[in-house]
Formats: structure tokens, C-alpha cells, sequence
């Protein structure tokens, strides 16, 4: 795609400068112009166009032979936009008018009946609808690849033990696997914030005009399943003001950049000289130009600054709507860039993430010899003193802590004490205590639906491909 051209001039108002005498001053043009970046939904535009075109001469509002030449004149602009071919004017404003001028310059006169019974206001919120939903499904695929690649890890590591942190402070061991497959619940949900989004956006605002309705015989129930929407829009006023869509699809996706954000805290966490229980490979590293022993995951850190961008997008959009009286008006054209760039920044963060996720290697002792630290099992214990004793819960949590002071003041994990030292603060304890004491038993005890176990996330791998990945 060729850039916008910086050409201002007299041909500025000829889409609508009939009352005007003047050209606009180049700074006017220069706020005004949105081309710069509409331009991303032209394939979009030229398929409203041509909905809509076939619509006017299905109700007899146009004749074939114009209908004929517009939708071959606007194949011909997509081909030129798609070749690159194409000289975009700022002087046109926005993609609708580039669009328009160049089917004239190509069919003559003709062009100018396209525009009987819409309004580029209806027009810009049918392209940018249609743009959002393909938007959708583009991300919808790299959520699942992101998925995709944190179950391939979670299947090697179903029974390597880690520790689980609440506080960030050692809480009680877990499976690497099951810790992966939460961020694949997370991205679920964002999957399906996703769907919820499609479906409620997918009304058509085509026909609305510029706000009031047409006095044209249109069918908006035909562009409407032309295009693929499921219903035209109920209210004119609301078509062509409403920006819920963008306003949603940016809101799930600040939601998935807080959830890639958390993924990459960890990453960092996990590739430090402190953690190291993950290294990334060469292709997601990098070095420092001072200090030849760094390896740096500076991928893992941008994805978590990325997501403040995002949530900036979400912000700006949601300030730029509040407040706005209905219906049209041009602080809308500010509601493209925010949702392009927050696209962009998540798919490049979601490919970011499988990526590492796939050059990773994980350090199994070493998550192993932490995960047993911090007396991590003393929840265990406090459980069997409750199951096997019948103690309360409460009366368990007390022995328990005594428990652990005593191996802590001996410098003992708590299965390297002596039955006679538990006994010393619990005379009922018996030698079967020791079967849930230790990081491998306690990971087997967590059997509960959603628990830790490996034979529970062994299962938990396998319905997660199912439920996520069977369209792969
Ligand atoms: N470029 C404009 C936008 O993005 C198109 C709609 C312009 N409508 C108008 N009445 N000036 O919002």
C-alpha cells in the first residue's frame, strides 16, 4: 500500500464541497484526514459497497447496468489497494472518499449513485464492524496457538513438582503442568469474551444513513446477511453512534495483556539467577552489551509492559465516547487507532509468548528442591492430624505449627523428623503420617476435582485439547 500523498488543494471538497467556495487550510486537512489509517479496513469498505450496491438495484433504486459497472469498478480499486498500486489522497479524508474518487475516476458518473441511501456514517461503522469481527477470528487462533503451546509443556511436565506461591512466598508444591494450564483457563476466558463480543456486535448498521433512517426503499435485512451480520441494527440514532464493539473488543483484549502480563512476570521470575527453574533458548534471549554472562528475557518483559499500552487503548476510547451527545460525530474517527494498535500489540505479545513457550526448558530438580522448602507440606500434616485423628481443623493448624518450629529450630525438613519428635507434641501421631510428608506425596494427595495430582493433570491435558484445541 502506497502511502497517503501529501497533496491539499481545491479537489478537497469535491465529495462535498458544493457549498463551498474555498479549499481547507492544510492544518484543517491534516486533523481531518483519517486515510493515514482507515485505509487498513479498504477490503472491508469495498465489500459494504458492493452489498450495498446490489441491494440499491435489487429495489429497483438503481438499474443493473449501474450496478453491473460499480461492483467491476470497485473490484478494480480492491485490486489496485491490494497490488499496492493505489495513490492514496489525504485530500479525500477518509478510505469511503479515496475509494469513491478512484470508482469515478474509473466508471464515471455512475460512482456517484453508490452513495443513494447511506451516509458515511452508517458506512464507516458497517467497515469498522466488519473489520472488528475479522479482527475476532484472527485472534481467536492466535489465543488457541498461545494454548496450544502452554499444553504441549504442561504434557512433559504432569508430575514435575514446583512450588505453588501464595504472597509470592513458598505455599505447598504443585504440579509445572497444572501452574501451566491455568494460563490456558485464563485465555479460555478471553477466547470466550471474545465469542460473546462477535455475537452481540453482529448487527448491521448499513441503511441507518447519516442518522435518521433513509427515505429510499432499502433492505437493510439484505446487506445485513449479505455481510454476514445476523439482524440489521433496531435504531437508526444507535447504528450509527454506537462503538460498544470496539469498546468491548478492546476491553477483552486489556484482559488478555493483564493475563500475558502475569505469564511474563513469571517468566522473568522463572529465568532469574534467584529462581532458575526455567531457561529460554537463544532465539527468545538476549544479551547485554556490557555484562557477556547475561542472558536477558527481554521478550517475557515486554509482553508485560505491552499490556499497559493496551489497557491505554481501552482508556483512551472509553474517554473519548464519554459524554459524546448522539448521534455521529468526528471524535468517532478516534476510535480506530487505539483498536488497530491494541490488535496488533496482543497478537504480537500472544506470538511472543508461544514462542517462548516452545524454547523453554525447564530445570525439574531444581523447581523440585524448592518446592519442598518453606515446609511446604505442613498443610499436609495439619490434614492428616484432621482426617486420621479427627482433630478440628483449628486444634490441627496449632500442632502443626509446633511442629514446624521444631524442625525449623533443628534445621530439619518436615519428613526428616523422628516419629519420636512428633510424637513429643502429638502423642496420637502415628508412622502413616510420614505417607503425606514430602513434596511427591503431598502432589499425589491432591486428587480433588481441579487439584494438583498427576493423575489429575495427566486427565486435565487431555480435556483441555479437547475443549480448546479440536478445530486445530
Ligand atoms: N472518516 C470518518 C470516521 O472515521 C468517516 C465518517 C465521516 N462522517 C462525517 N459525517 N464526516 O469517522
Amino acid at each position: 500500500m502506497t502511502d497517503q500523498s501529501e497533496e491539499t488543494g481545491s479537489n478537497a471538497s469535491t465529495m462535498w464541497g458544493g457549498r463551498f467556495s474555498g479549499g481547507p487550510n492544510a492544518i484543517m486537512e491534516e486533523i481531518n484526514a483519517s486515510i493515514g489509517f482507515d485505509q487498513r479496513f479498504f477490503a472491508q469498505d469495498i465489500r459494504a459497497s458492493k452489498a450495498h450496491a446490489k441491494m440499491l438495484g435489487a429495489q429497483n433504486i438503481l438499474n443493473d447496468q449501474d450496478v453491473k459497472s460499480i461492483c467491476a469498478g470497485l473490484d478494480q480499486v480492491y485490486a489496485e489497494i491490494d497490488s499496492g498500486k493505489f495513490t492514496f489522497k489525504r485530500a479525500l479524508e477518509d478510505i469511503h472518499m479515496n475509494v469513491e474518487g478512484r470508482l469515478k475516476e474509473i466508471i464515471g458518473e455512475a460512482a456517484g449513485r453508490l452513495h443513494t441511501g447511506r451516509s458515511r456514517n452508517d458506512q464507516v461503522a458497517t467497515d469498522f464492524k466488519l473489520w472488528v469481527r475479522d479482527a475476532i477470528d484472527e485472534m481467536d487462533i492466535a489465543l488457541q496457538s498461545t494454548q496450544n503451546a502452554l499444553i504441549v509443556q504442561a504434557e512433559a511436565h504432569t508430575a514435575s513438582a514446583m512450588p505453588g506461591f501464595t504472597h509470592l512466598q513458598i505455599a505447598q508444591p504443585v504440579t509445572l503442568g497444572h501452574h501451566l494450564l491455568s494460563y490456558v483457563e485464563m485465555l479460555g476466558r478471553d477466547r470466550s469474551r471474545l465469542s460473546d463480543c462477535r455475537n452481540r456486535m453482529n448487527e448491521s448498521p448499513l441503511g441507518a444513513a447519516a442518522l435518521a433512517g433513509t427515505s429510499f426503499p432499502v433492505d437493510r435485512h439484505l446487506t445485513a446477511s449479505a455481510l454476514g451480520f445476523d439482524r440489521p441494527s433496531a435504531n437508526s440514532l444507535d447504528a450509527v453512534s454506537d462503538r460498544d464493539f470496539a469498546l468491548e473488543y478492546l476491553s477483552a483484549l486489556a484482559i488478555a495483556s493483564v493475563h500475558l502480563s502475569r505469564l511474563a512476570e513469571e517468566y522473568v521470575l522463572w529465568c532469574s539467577t534467584q529462581f532458575a527453574y526455567a531457561r529460554l533458548g537463544d532465539a527468545y534471549s538476549t544479551g547485554s552489551s556490557i555484562m557477556p554472562q547475561k542472558r536477558n528475557p527481554d521478550a517475557a518483559e515486554l509482553v508485560r509492559a505491552k499490556s499497559g499500552r493496551v489497557i491505554g487503548c481501552l482508556s483512551a476510547l472509553l474517554v473519548v465516547m464519554k459524554g459524546l451527545p448522539l448521534a455521529y460525530g468526528k471524535d468517532m474517527q478516534e476510535d480506530k487507532e487505539p483498536v488497530f494498535d491494541a490488535h496488533d500489540t496482543v497478537m504480537l505479545s500472544l506470538a511472543a509468548m508461544a514462542g517462548m513457550l516452545g524454547d523453554t526448558t525447564f530445570d525439574k530438580h531444581r523447581m523440585a528442591a524448592d518446592a519442598g522448602k518453606g515446609f511446604a507440606t505442613a498443610t499436609d500434616l495439619a490434614d492428616w492430624l484432621v482426617r486420621v485423628l479427627a482433630m478440628p481443623f483449628r486444634d490441627a493448624h496449632h500442632v502443626t505449627g509446633a511442629v514446624v518450629k521444631k524442625a525449623e529450630d533443628t534445621h530439619r525438613g518436615l519428613e526428616d523428623l523422628t516419629i519420636d519428635d512428633l510424637q513429643s507434641i502429638e502423642p496420637r501421631i502415628t508412622e502413616d503420617v510420614f505417607e503425606v510428608l514430602g513434596v511427591q506425596n503431598s502432589l499425589k494427595s491432591r486428587i480433588s476435582f481441579g487439584g494438583t495430582a498427576p493423575v489429575n493433570v495427566i486427565k486435565a491435558c487431555e480435556e483441555a485439547r479437547n475443549r480448546f484445541l479440536k478445530d486445530r
